[in-house]
């Protein structure tokens, strides 16, 4: 599925990554440390970058389910730069491609103690529909803590998508 659609705001560019431009792992494996999944997700997935004075400041990942739905199964800021609208400039966009390239669900997933993800998502549209029981302790080999609790579950959420072709 080839989009070459490029969304800038202000002086971030977000737009698909190039054929031969490298996936920016270590931001992803700030969203999500299991390289396995990480790899095992990439191969049937959009990746979406952002770019500030020609560089890697961001990525997103979009990983199709069905004909109707698809997921954010990544979205990552490098750090110094988080918390400056970029995150919210990317979920627009990943919500903004998705429904023109015909999806009508957009989904994500974050972990039970990731507070401040959970509270953007919501703010964004996304409404909770369900939990992914111990999704965390049974795909991660070590245990993960984040805010002081355990991560253990994955928080579903979801929004509907308005199709702008
Ligand atoms: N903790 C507390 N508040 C947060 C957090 C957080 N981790 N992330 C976002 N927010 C809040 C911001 O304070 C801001 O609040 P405001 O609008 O009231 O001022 C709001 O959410 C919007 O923040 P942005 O600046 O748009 O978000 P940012 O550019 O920081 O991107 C992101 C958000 C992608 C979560 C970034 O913080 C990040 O890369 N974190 C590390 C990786 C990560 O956790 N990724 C998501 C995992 S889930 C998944 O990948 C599907």
């Amino acid at each position: 599925m080839k989009n070459t659609r490029q969304y800038k705001a202000g002086d971030v560019i977000i737009r698909p990554i190039e054929e031969n431009e490298p996936v920016p792992h270590h931001l992803l494996f700030d969203a999500d440390p299991s390289r396995a999944l990480v790899d095992g997700y990439l191969p049937a997935s959009m990746v979406f970058v952002a770019i500030l004075d020609d560089k890697v400041i961001g990525v997103y990942v979009l990983y199709p389910i069905d004909s109707s739905v698809i997921e954010i199964k990544n979205i990552a800021v490098a750090g110094e730069l988080q918390g400056k609208g970029i995150g919210t400039l990317m979920l627009k966009d990943a919500a903004e491609q998705s429904g023109i390239m015909g999806f009508s669900t957009i989904i994500i997933g974050t972990g039970n103690s990731s507070v401040g993800q959970l509270y953007l998502y919501q703010k964004m549209g996304y409404e909770i529909t369900g939990i992914r029981k111990n999704f965390f302790t049974d795909n991660y080999r070590e245990p993960l803590y984040e805010n002081g609790i355990q991560v253990k579950h994955m928080v579903m959420l979801e929004q509907q998508l308005t199709n702008e072709k």
